[in-house]
């Protein structure tokens, strides 16, 4: 069966002739969508310029700047902003959009769209505050303290109802795989949260975690892994599912194959935390099999791939003038190259070589840069000319974005990439009497300064594509028709799977 995204959704942009033939009528709420484009746009650069900040302060230290703005202050500001500022905005904003076109109906409640959108935008700017000033759990991803874990809960509830009574009232019976992998996403984040911010509240801002020494760092690894499982992977799948057809104009490659995907993506993602602790006092055992998961990852995750690019079999050619095209072909590719890398590193002798380096920086970017970073530009653009019914202010400009932000991926990836293994194999080399050949830490690293310059320009390339796509944004906006009608959704009533019947 062969079904995209381009069937199960079907809208007419409102003056209907035959209205009144139609018994369910409702416009979308796209105004949400935009705020939280808006959001999305907005944190990335914030998130990113902390990130160019980070990246100098470690080869040029007079940019610790007194004791707010440090090193150690700003790397979770930088983590807490791009994941869950820049990438959450983008995955509600595509949740949003998608969700409401696939189900057929506007999202269940206004309000709690708002509140969502009010709610998660408060919680940035209580991380932005308090993690400056030190206040932090000291548990990576998840820094914030106790009564902002309780605002992400009672917002995700929020965000959960809407979600879950949107697909009760849905008018379209069949439920598209974008909106498993939603369903995934929003269940097990909630799950994760809770179970990793269990902690006793002992001062206004601050806490003990239940959990103590070893057990400790499992949940916390098990969170950690499975946030870049279900925050930075799922979300982003549903969204290659839904807008990666639509760009083509093409049905997804095999419908079959995004359901095994799907399945055997969240089952075994699950289990595959423990390869962030090998060598550490985690039993032996627990680490096998987090690596023995990791390595099955592979394949759920090249078959996405798989999936994806040959979507644009038959449209290659389009991506000579699409924008949108080449930056999810990047995005894509980028989650191939990560997904293959992930398993490698999770062999524990591999493992040896690459933990605490700068291998596994180079990682996180690959992943983060590329297919997180790409597939949301990819989205802004695509979705850009139809929220605002206009036309994209300037394709060159965001050529220029594709092209700049490229290079600067694969210029701090490949310099990282160096830094890594340098560091690996200077930390692991012996002389004849067996001694350490390197026992100075700090030989190790003066040898990757210059690296840590490069991947300062490769950063710096990367934000500057991000300050291109806000000017288009700007001015995409500005050209857009004041007067607008909100995009009608004709379906008569009791219409029955993918809108045909
Ligand atoms: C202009 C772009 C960016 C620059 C220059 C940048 C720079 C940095 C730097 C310098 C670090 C600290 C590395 C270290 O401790 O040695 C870091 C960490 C990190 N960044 Fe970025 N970053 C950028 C964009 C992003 C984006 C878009 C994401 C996610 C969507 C991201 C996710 C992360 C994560 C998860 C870490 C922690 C990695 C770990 O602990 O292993 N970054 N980044
Ligand atoms: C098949 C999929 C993947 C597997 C098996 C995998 C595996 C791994 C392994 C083994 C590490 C190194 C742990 C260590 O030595 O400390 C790691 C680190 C990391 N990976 Fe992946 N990875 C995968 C995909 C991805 C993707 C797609 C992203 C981003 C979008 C990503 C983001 C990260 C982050 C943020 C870290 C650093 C965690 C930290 O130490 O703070 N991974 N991954």
């Amino acid at each position: 069966m062969a079904v995209s995204s381009t069937q199960t959704d079907s809208i007419s942009t409102g003056t209907n002739q035959n209205s009144h033939h139609i018994k369910n009528r409702s416009a979308y709420d796209d105004q949400v969508v935009k705020l939280f484009l808006i959001a999305t746009v907005i944190w990335g650069f914030v998130g990113m310029l902390v990130g160019v900040l980070i990246a100098l302060q470690l080869p040029f230290w007079p940019a610790n700047m007194g004791e707010y703005l440090t090193f150690g202050r700003l790397r979770p500001l930088h983590t807490n902003a791009v994941i869950f500022a820049f990438a959450g905005n983008a995955i509600f904003a595509a949740i949003y959009y998608s969700t409401q076109r696939l189900c057929k109906t506007r999202m269940y409640n206004d309000l709690m769209s708002r509140i969502h959108f009010w709610g998660w935008q408060g919680i940035i700017v209580s991380a932005a505050i308090t993690l400056p000033l030190g206040i932090s759990t000291s548990k990576e991803y998840a820094e914030l303290e106790w009564p902002i874990d309780i605002a992400i809960t009672l917002v995700w509830v929020v965000f959960a109802f809407n979600f879950f009574g949107t697909l009760r009232v849905r008018r379209e019976k069949h439920m598209y795989v974008a909106l498993w992998f939603y369903i995934a996403t929003i269940i097990t984040v909630a799950v994760l949260h809770l179970g990793n911010s269990l902690a006793i509240p002992w001062a206004a801002m601050h806490s003990y975690p239940i959990y103590a020494g070893v057990q400790d760092a499992f949940i916390q690894w098990w969170y950690g892994h499975n946030a870049v499982a279900f925050f930075l992977t799922t979300p982003f799948l549903g969204l290659m599912y839904y807008f990666l057809p639509k760009a083509a104009e093409r049905p997804v490659f095999s419908y079959r194959l995004s359901i095994v995907h799907f399945w055997s993506l969240v089952f075994i993602y699950i289990w595959a935390g423990p390869h962030h602790l090998n060598y550490t006092a985690l039993p032996e055992w627990a680490v096998t099999l987090g690596m023995v998961f990791s390595v099955m990852l592979w394949m759920p995750s090249w078959g996405g791939m798989i999936n994806g690019l040959f979507t644009l079999r038959g449209a290659w050619h389009k991506l000579r003038d699409s924008v949108v095209l080449k930056m999810f072909v990047i995005g894509i590719t980028f989650y191939g190259m990560s997904t293959f890398e992930g398993p490698l590193l999770s062999i524990k002798s591999v493992n040896a070589l690459s933990h605490y380096t700068d291998w596994t920086i180079g990682h996180v970017h690959s992943g983060a840069l590329g297919w997180n970073g790409f597939m949301t530009f990819g989205m802004i653009y695509w979705l850009l000319p139809r929220l605002w019914k206009t036309k994209l202010w300037s394709n060159r400009l965001a050529n220029a974005h594709f092209w700049i932000g490229t290079i600067g991926i694969l210029v701090y990836v490949i310099s990282m990439y160096t830094a890594g293994i340098t560091q690996g194999l200077m930390w692991r080399a012996f002389n004849e009497a067996g001694r350490l050949l390197y026992p100075d830490f700090m030989e190790t690293v003066i040898q990757i300064i210059p690296m840590y310059w490069a991947r300062m320009i490769g950063g710096s390339m990367y934000l500057v594509g991000v300050v291109l796509m806000m000017i288009n944004v700007y001015q995409t906006i500005k050209l857009a028709p004041k007067e607008r009608k909100d995009p009608v959704i004709d379906l008569p009533a009791g219409s029955g799977a993918l809108g045909t019947a």
